[in-house]
């Protein structure tokens, strides 16, 4: 089965083509255009402007990967999309598009998960997981620990209570002025800092939940920051860059290890643009290993929102028989969709 997948929840429009029979999943080409450039000027992402962008980049994407794939519009056997959670306006046009190409061609097609997507992403590295695991969620917009037992079998152990992680990293950038997306400039900013030289809160560290909280930790940096003043040093900063990552890191190692404690599990997927996190990569080996437990991570390009995790968490569904893709010209978007909507539990 050939699918082709679109992703388009937020800033980044991706297309790719996924091929998968009862032994093999392959990516045979994927094709993604960020818009932080675009969104860079305003400091964060514009939805009127993403939208009207995806409408720009999604044929041209497709083309390039029917190329690089070798394929034919007429080898597609299903199309996929991202129906939520995201922007609405960016959501239909990917809804839109994988639609009209259904349609146009007589295929069905089917409306997926975006968190789905990225929880599965894993499954198309080189050493994928097998159920069930423990899956730590951390996006832009998400923080949450589950577990899964199989594809759309997914039990909720704990979520963030406010900010998302990525967002804790967006947030705490802008503070020290770091552009958008702020996730991966604070980190880079971070390995010229000090984590020890400022004091931040562990938020919920001890709860003994697996909940999170970050806006705190957001709160705290921004009181060091007017503390320091103008007077800010580039060390300082970068001191601050590395105190807070390392209190994000630790929260989520901890919470992470608890969750495998819990279910007596002892694999764990780390999925979501965080999830590129090199420090948070790092800890959380150590720790597992430390329990004889494995983490496995999507591919680094696989990370972040891209088109064939939304054609591979397709693929998995039908495959399995738990999805029946629609074959009639008509679609919907959910913005506002929570996981447990598309889980058998
Ligand atoms: O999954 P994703 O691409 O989009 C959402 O679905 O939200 O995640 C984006 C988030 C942003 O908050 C970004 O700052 C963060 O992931 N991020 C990182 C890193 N790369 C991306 N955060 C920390 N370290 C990174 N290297
Ligand atoms: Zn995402």
């Amino acid at each position: 089965m050939n699918v082709l997948g679109f992703e388009s929840s937020c800033d980044e429009t991706g297309v790719a083509l996924v091929s998968v029979d009862s032994t093999s999943l392959r990516l045979r080409a994927q094709a993604l255009h960020s818009q932080i450039d675009m969104h860079r000027a305003y400091g964060g992402v514009v939805p009127e402007l993403a939208s009207r962008d995806h409408i720009r980049r999604v044929l041209p994407l497709t083309e390039a990967v029917l190329a690089g794939a070798g394929a034919e519009l007429s080898d597609i056997d299903l199309l996929a999309y991202t129906r939520g959670p995201g922007l609405a306006g960016a959501l239909l046009v990917g809804a839109g598009f994988a639609c009209a190409l259904a349609t146009a061609l007589g295929k069905p097609m089917l409306g997926v998960h975006h968190l789905e997507g990225h929880l599965l992403s894993p499954f198309l590295s080189a050493n994928p997981p097998s159920f069930p695991f423990v899956a730590l969620l951390v996006s832009g917009g998400h923080t949450q620990l589950m577990r899964v037992d199989d594809v759309g079998d997914y039990r909720l152990l704990g979520e963030t209570i406010d900010d998302a992680a990525g967002e804790a990293f967006d947030k705490t950038a802008k503070l020290l002025g770091l552009p958008y997306p702020g996730g991966p400039e604070l980190a880079r900013l971070a390995e010229t800092g000090d984590a020890a030289a400022f004091e931040l809160p562990r938020p919920l560290l001890h709860s003994g939940t697996l909940d999170f909280s970050f806006a705190g930790l957001k709160t705290a940096v921004r009181t060091h920051v007017l503390k320091l003043g103008d007077g800010i040093s580039a060390q300082q900063r970068a001191d601050l860059a590395a105190a807070t990552q390392q209190a994000i890191v630790d929260v989520l190692v901890r919470k992470s290890i608890a969750a495998l404690k819990q279910t007596g599990l002892r694999s764990i997927v780390v999925a979501g643009g965080v999830g590129a996190n090199r420090l948070l990569r790092r800890q959380l080996d150590a720790a597992a290993a430390g329990r004889s437990a494995t983490v496995f991570y999507p591919e680094l390009s696989l990370c972040t929102d891209n088109g064939a995790m939304i054609a591979l968490a397709a693929a998995m569904r039908v495959q399995r028989g738990i999805a029946e893709p629609a074959t009639v010209g008509r679609f919907d978007v959910r913005p506002r969709w929570p996981l447990s909507e598309v889980s058998i539990t």
